[in-house]
């Protein structure tokens, strides 16, 4: 017997919007007021709730009454229900779950509906929680993300996910929903350190490689002054950084990540391994870096790319000031005595589901797909990695000051 099956494919189109500013929060700027009103109630005031990263106050201790008199500004086309509400930022906060029902608290006493924005101002694992919050809450507030590091601006913040830890684990809960808007405030990366301002280069360096060569000159002939972090060059990369990611998201076909592949992921297998192994001491920039010389240097132990290239995008790397060695690198499994990274490679598949699928780059600016790494090349490609670091000691360690 055949059951009849009612089947309808459902199309939904959404707007992906990511504003670039300075000063968003300066009275004459408009940017976020006009995003609000253009997606305003029907009595023309958009409501609005403010949710602020408590580690942005120690560089802009003002913010909250600025982001006040904003809104007092603007008070004929955006209602903020109350003044921000200030929760702790960082991966911290994504593994504290009670922040989640402080979120929720807030949304339903302001008596926030579907219509009503929540507006987001922080780094990448406090967006991570507040977009969470705000997408399961009524089954979806509208979101305005606003990124205050390099790696939220040009990466994580312009996407579609969020998400916090749970059982342990790295975004285990959470949703794929695209923000109402993303207001990138270029003028909050000032007050970042250093390392971490460095962290988003890696991830243009990324996209740059995957996806566009042009991009991959034009920072290797600002390499030294991005090393310094000048404002000019640093501000051109990130910008051309979310574009391509977002280029990415809207046009790589799977926006929700429903297939096995994540071409964005370059580098990131060793990586999101890394960070745990050394109880996230090495940042996700740091850890990407790596990653990245990592599968550089394999695909050159398998034929896939030539070492001319992996050479010259390894000096970009470090040329911009990152470190490519950590000795967390040589924590061993206990059970097999192998390299603890390796198990990167299994936890990336069950992560994403279905077949592992690892992106490599053949040459500048392309990508390619494999379902299987060579244990031996891997091996010896950290081998590899180890005799550079050891080589260039001197070097690698020096980090520019800002
Ligand atoms: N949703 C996604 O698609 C996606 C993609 C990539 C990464 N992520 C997530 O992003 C997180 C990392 O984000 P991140 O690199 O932005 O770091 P972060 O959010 O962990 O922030 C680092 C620290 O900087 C502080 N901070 C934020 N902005 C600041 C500023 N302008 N000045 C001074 N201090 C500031 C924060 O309070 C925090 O203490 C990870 O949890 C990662 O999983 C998410
Ligand atoms: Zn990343």
């Amino acid at each position: 017997m055949v059951s009849p099956v009612i089947q309808r494919p459902i199309h939904l189109t959404h707007q992906h919007r990511v504003a670039f500013t300075h000063g968003a929060f300066e009275p004459a700027n408009h940017t976020l007021r006009d995003l609000i009103a253009e997606g305003a109630e029907l009595d023309g005031r958009g409501r609005v709730l403010v949710l602020l990263d408590e580690g942005l106050l120690a560089g802009n201790p003002r913010l909250p009454e600025k982001i006040g008199r904003y809104f007092d500004r603007h008070g004929d086309a955006v209602q903020s229900v109350s003044a921000p509400v200030i929760l702790p930022g960082g991966e911290g906060c994504k593994n504290d779950w009670p922040l989640v029902e402080t979120i929720w608290r807030a949304i339903d006493f302001h008596k926030l509906c579907r219509h009503s924005h929540i507006v987001a101002v922080g780094g990448g694992a406090f967006l991570d929680l507040a977009g969470f919050a705000a997408a399961t809450a009524h089954r979806g507030i509208r979101l305005i993300r606003m990124p205050t590091t390099t790696l939220s601006q040009g990466d994580g913040g312009v996407g579609v996910k969020n998400g916090v830890n749970f059982f342990g684990k790295k975004n285990w809960v959470g949703t794929f929903a695209v923000p109402f808007a993303v207001v990138n405030d270029l003028d909050f990366l000032k007050s970042l350190p250093a390392a971490a301002c460095r962290d988003g280069l890696i991830e243009a360096i990324k996209v740059a490689l995957i996806r566009d060569r042009a991009f991959f000159e034009y920072l290797e002939s600002r390499a030294a002054e991005l090393s310094r972090l000048e404002t000019e060059p640093l501000e051109r990369a990130i910008r051309r950084s979310a574009e391509l990611h977002v280029e990415h998201i809207a046009t790589g076909g799977d926006p929700f990540e429903l297939g096995s592949a994540r071409p964005l992921d370059f580098g990131h297998w060793a990586a999101h391994k890394l960070e745990p192994l050394s109880a996230f001491a090495v940042s996700h920039g740091a850890a990407v870096a790596i990653g990245m010389a990592l599968d550089l240097l394999y695909s050159v132990r398998v034929g896939l790319l030539n070492r001319a290239t992996a050479e010259r995008v390894i000096a970009l790397i470090e040329g911009v000031g990152f470190r490519l060695w950590s000795d967390f690198l040589d924590k061993n499994d206990p059970a097999t005595g192998l390299p603890a990274v390796l198990a990167g490679l299994e936890e990336f598949r069950e992560h994403l589901g279905g077949r592992l699928t690892i992106t490599l780059v053949p040459e500048i600016g392309r990508k390619i797909e494999v379902h299987e790494m060579d244990r031996d090349a891997v091996i010896g490609a950290l081998a590899d990695l180890r005799a550079r670091a050891e080589a260039s000691a001197p070097r690698a360690t020096t980090t520019p000051s800002r």
